[in-house]
């Protein structure tokens, strides 16, 4: 009746113009799954369904759970998929972390993905009943006693991939083994409510963060994505805006437990420039959550840069990236017991005489910040003497620090500091 009726509104209200003109095999078709059942792979329906009604139709995955066993990419166009179930993904590490069953198609630090979704004009909508389900617990345990590098394999749970005017809504991942989203060379998408949740239930872990790399999302070379009604536990960054990532707008998004909201790290990769434009983040709240399950949460919104000498080479090293971020707005923020409301920092990966960063940071609007900090150190703005920070704004920027602490502002190397009084 719903579809009915939007079908009808939608006909009345593009009665002039030829909507139903488009040539396309699948348009109007719908199909419709259920999952298998315990111990069986469903991967092969999943796949099937998205190859007939994926480009001009309408795929539903009904309620329950469906077993991925492999690598996936759904290629949307004009399409909408209803994702009422959960697609699991097996929690088979040895398998995963060969690198011929992921897509590397996130070209910063060589990460790997498991599921890719890719296209243009669709919706996948998981009616907060569904979702991705990481399995993430494992995978935690496996990696309490192994090293972790970037670049080493661990998959991306959601990577939205060359997708152009896609909505990604009411969607849910559970117990992300790695980052739990990643946009990448895309235009145009918006996530409209987002659910991620690393928490670690492994007592013999308890108090410790198991699950560092569980960023929210990780933006890339992607421009105008909107990240709406986020709520994000992790033992990480909950939004990292890396390079090339333009017209960004964050709204409504909490962020429980990890390191709070960043921009970086910018400027690894010494032959590609860094370029982060129009930012735009407002009603954003970082809070500390029970510490047996995550012990950190450490910064409010941080920006960091890679300095100026080349160490080592991307996925793990790196450095000397040009370029700029600028025209960013941070604004109604609410932090419960942060250590550090906000920092910038641009020696990230550094060595003692390695040259300063030559990373630009520039026209950062600081607006009606409050809530509490667990130190003194409210703003501590380090930037490279061989670039200035420029332009950094603060309005209404209210914090409560420690009893008796007095608050420490530092303001290294910038220039047009407005609203507080350096220390
Ligand atoms: C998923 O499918 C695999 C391969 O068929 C099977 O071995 C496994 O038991 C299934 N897992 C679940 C949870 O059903
Ligand atoms: C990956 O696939 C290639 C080509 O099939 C094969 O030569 C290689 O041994 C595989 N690597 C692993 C780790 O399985
Ligand atoms: C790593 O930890 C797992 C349990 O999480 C344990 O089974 C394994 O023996 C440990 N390996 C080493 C080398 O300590
Ligand atoms: C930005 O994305 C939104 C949502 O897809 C779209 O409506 C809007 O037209 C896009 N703006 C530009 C300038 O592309
Ligand atoms: C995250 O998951 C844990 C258990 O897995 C649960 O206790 C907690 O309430 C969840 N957090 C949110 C915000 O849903
Ligand atoms: C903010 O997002 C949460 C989901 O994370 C949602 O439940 C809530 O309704 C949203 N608030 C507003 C004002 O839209
Ligand atoms: C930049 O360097 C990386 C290796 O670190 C290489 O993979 C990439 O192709 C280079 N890009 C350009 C544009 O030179
Ligand atoms: C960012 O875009 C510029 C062109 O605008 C390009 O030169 C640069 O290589 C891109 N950087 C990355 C990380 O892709
Ligand atoms: C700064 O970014 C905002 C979006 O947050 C945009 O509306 C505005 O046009 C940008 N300003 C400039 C000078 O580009
Ligand atoms: C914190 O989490 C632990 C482990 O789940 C639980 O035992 C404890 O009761 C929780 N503490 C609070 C204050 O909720
Ligand atoms: C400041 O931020 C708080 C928390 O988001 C919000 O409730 C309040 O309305 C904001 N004040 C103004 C003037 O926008
Ligand atoms: C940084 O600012 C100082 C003080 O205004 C100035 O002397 C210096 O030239 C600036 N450096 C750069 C790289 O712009």
């Amino acid at each position: 009746m719903r579809a009915l009726l939007s079908i009808l509104l939608f006909g009345l209200a593009t009665a002039t113009s030829c909507w139903a003109g488009t040539a396309n095999p699948a348009q109007g078709l719908t199909c419709t799954i259920s999952p298998r059942g315990a111990g069986l792979d469903d991967t092969d329906q999943v796949l099937d369904a998205i190859a007939k009604c994926g480009h001009g139709g309408h795929t539903v995955l009904q309620e329950g759970v469906f077993n991925i066993t492999r690598k996936m990419t759904w290629d949307l166009v004009d399409a909408t998929v209803d994702l009422h179930g959960f697609l699991s993904f097996v929690p088979d590490i040895e398998f995963w972390l060969n690198a011929n069953n992921t897509y590397r198609v996130v070209f910063i630090q060589s990460q790997a993905s498991w599921f890719v979704i890719t296209g243009s004009d669709f919706v996948v909508d998981a009616h907060n009943t569904g979702g991705i389900q990481g399995n993430g617990q494992p995978w935690w345990d496996f990696f309490t006693n192994q090293t972790r590098e970037d670049g080493d394999g661990r998959p991306i749970s959601l990577t939205v991939y060359r997708a152009t005017r896609g909505t990604i809504r009411n969607f849910a991942i559970e117990a992300q083994p790695f980052w739990c989203n990643c946009v990448a060379e895309s235009q145009s998408v918006v996530y409209d409510g987002m659910k991620c949740n690393a928490s670690n239930a492994n007592p013999a872990f308890a108090g410790t963060n198991i699950v560092p790399n569980t960023d929210g999302i990780d933006t890339y070379r992607s421009d105008n994505v909107s990240l709406l009604n986020w709520d994000i536990t992790c033992g990480d960054d909950c939004l990292a805006i890396k390079g090339n990532s333009t017209n960004i707008l964050a709204r409504n998004v909490t962020c429980r437990g990890g390191n709070g909201i960043a921009f970086g790290s910018l400027g690894q990769y010494f032959n590609l420039t860094d370029i982060v434009e129009n930012v735009f983040m407002e009603d954003l709240t970082m809070t500390r959550i029970n510490a047996s399950i995550q012990p950190n949460m450490n910064n409010g919104v941080y920006f960091k840069s890679w300095d100026d000498t080349s160490n080592g080479v991307p996925p793990t090293g790196g450095g000397a990236g040009p370029g700029h971020a600028k025209n960013i707005t941070l604004k109604n923020v609410v932090l419960n017991q942060v250590n550090r409301p906000t920092t910038i920092s641009q020696t990230n990966g550094g060595h003692t005489g390695d040259l300063p960063s030559k990373y630009i940071f520039e026209d950062v609007h600081y607006e009606n910040w409050s809530g509490t900090s667990l130190t003194n150190e409210i703003i501590a703005l380090e930037c490279s003497a061989a670039a200035n920070c420029t332009n950094i704004s603060f309005t209404n920027f209210n914090l409560s620090i420690p009893a008796g602490e007095t608050p420490e502002i530092l303001c290294q190397n910038a220039i047009g500091v407005t609203g507080v009084t350096c220390s």
